[in-house]
């Protein structure tokens, strides 16, 4: 391909190696993800102190010519010539440019100078290296100057620089056109998928203070299953195979947890255990689930157009589902309104579908699903509601983050019913902290409360036998 067509190209994808991912073990340390901040009602944004970084050698002047120069003559002479084979002659135009120019002598950084080149041609500029390094799950531009990237759950300032706001904008641009999008001022955020499936957003100022800011959550292309779970420690064999049962028996589970307590992970581990013959309606915000199943409609919402119309919400899709004859409906995130319409489909013979909801215990998740009902508008007596909750949800999961950044399930509960006013939940399994080690690591136990579930005897109903012995707690 021409480097003209390259860099116009409406297909320019994140490469991505095709070597399957190799998984590490989240690394859990105090410092892993920020904690959740409540935003302060300060008037003024407070800008955080720039932290210190490992800072790279500043380039010297000559190495900082020799590159423009270099740019300059590529994009003059080799405008139609093919981009890989101008990379694989980078040697020869530099030893050409440096003869033209003979007050340039540095030629020690050349492999340095050779990497930028090829990652301006062929790539997203200074994050490219990021974006195809297979442990890097995210990478958060915050103006040029400050680039962050996660590496097996651990977040860490990299060394990675743009050359200022110009440069950031320039791939931002690179990134946002084959998507049929466009980034100014007029417009000044974007959120999109890539081709390959990873999310990125963008925020430009005057919107943003510090500068252009970039978001990539890359896609990963093989996902978390039950059993990286469990070698996790994020939950036991035991709960495992509560949990497996519980989607086979067609109950109506919901996750709940704070950003990033991995919500979605679990999400797609509970829908990996339903059955292949079942039609399943996903839907989402942005589509993260991946699913393996053959019979899959995967939906997703769109934000409004530049004149504020046009929008589908979660509810809209919500509504649509219940017209595909689905066996299963999965909703990414449960915010608002849509909880209604979730409800009242689990309870009209929707059975065995699955919802993430953001929120600190299954308690609080239940008040919350109140509230989003509420937003729904219809008025409805909170008794009410409440029979609709108590009716349609068989099962909370409750997921967090704990200090030291490990992922933990700290609850399945179960959702018994209604007593008087009260939706009455009984914990079937919980998360017993006993202590902190010498490092600040979490020393706990996930055990049985020792309580059968009520739905114990539907499960036995539908075939599925679990071990009495599993709601026990070990000795
Ligand atoms: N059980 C887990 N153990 C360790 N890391 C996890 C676990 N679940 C998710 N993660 C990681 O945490 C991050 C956020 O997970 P995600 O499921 O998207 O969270 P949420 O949907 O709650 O925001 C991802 O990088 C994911 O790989
Ligand atoms: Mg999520």
């Amino acid at each position: 391909m021409s480097l003209l067509a390259r860099l116009q190209s409406k297909s320019t994808e994140v490469a991505t190696t095709a070597e399957p991912a190799v998984r590490q073990e989240p690394v859990r340390q105090v410092t892993a993800a920020p904690e959740e901040t409540v935003i302060p009602a300060v008037p003024k944004p407070v800008r955080p102190a720039v932290p210190v970084r490992k800072k790279a050698p500043e380039p010297t002047d000559e190495y900082v010519e020799l590159k423009n120069l270099t740019l300059k003559h590529i994009l003059k002479e080799r405008k139609n010539g093919d981009v890989d084979d101008i990379v694989t002659e980078l040697d020869e135009i530099i030893a050409d440019i440096l003869k033209e120019n003979d007050h340039i002598k540095a030629t020690e950084n050349l492999d340095k100078l050779k990497e930028e080149l090829t990652n301006d041609l062929t790539g997203y500029g200074p994050i490219n290296p990021l974006l195809l390094d297979e442990n890097v799950s995210e990478v958060m531009v915050n103006g040029p100057n400050m680039v962050y990237a996660e590496r097996g759950g651990k977040l860490e300032l990299t060394d990675v620089t743009f050359r200022d706001n110009e440069h950031v904008m320039a791939v931002l641009e690179k990134i946002v056109a084959p998507l049929g999008r466009r980034i100014d001022e007029s417009s000044p955020m974007v959120d999109a998928r890539l081709k390959d499936g990873s999310r990125v957003n963008a925020i430009i100022p005057p919107l943003a203070l510090g500068g252009p800011t970039i978001t990539i959550r890359k896609f990963s292309k093989d996902p978390f299953t039950i059993h990286d779970l469990v070698r996790f420690g994020t939950l036991t064999e035991e709960m495992a195979e509560f949990i497996r049962a519980c989607v086979e028996a067609k109950l109506n589970i919901f996750v709940s947890g704070g950003t990033g307590s991995g919500k979605t992970t679990t999400l797609n581990v509970l829908s990996s255990f339903i059955s292949n013959e079942d039609r399943i309606v996903t839907i989402e915000d942005a589509a993260e689930l991946q699913l393996g199943q053959e019979h899959v409609v995967s939906l997703e919402t769109r934000p409004p157009n530049i004149e504020g119309k046009g929008a589908i919400s979660i509810r809209d899709l919500v509504r649509n589902s219940l017209r595909m004859r689905p066996d299963r409906i999965v909703i990414g995130e449960v915010r608002s309104g849509e909880a209604l319409d979730m409800l009242q489909a689990m309870n009209t013979g929707h059975d065995g579908s699955l919802a993430t909801g953001h929120s600190n215990s299954p308690r609080d998740m239940v008040a919350r699903l109140e509230t989003m009902v509420l937003m729904a508008g219809m008025d409805l007596p909170i008794r009410a509601i409440r029979e609709q909750i108590a009716g349609a949800l068989h099962v909370i999961i409750q997921q967090s983050r704990l200090k030291d950044g490990s992922r933990r399930i700290t609850n399945i509960t179960e959702v018994q019913g209604l007593e008087g006013d009260v939706i009455v939940l009984q914990d079937i399994f919980v998360f017993r902290q006993s202590g902190l080690d010498e490092n600040g690591k979490i020393i706990g136990k996930l055990v049985p409360t020792g309580i059968r579930p009520q739905f114990y005897e539907r499960m036995e109903y539908e075939g599925i036998h679990l071990p009495a012995s599993i709601f026990v707690e070990k000795e």
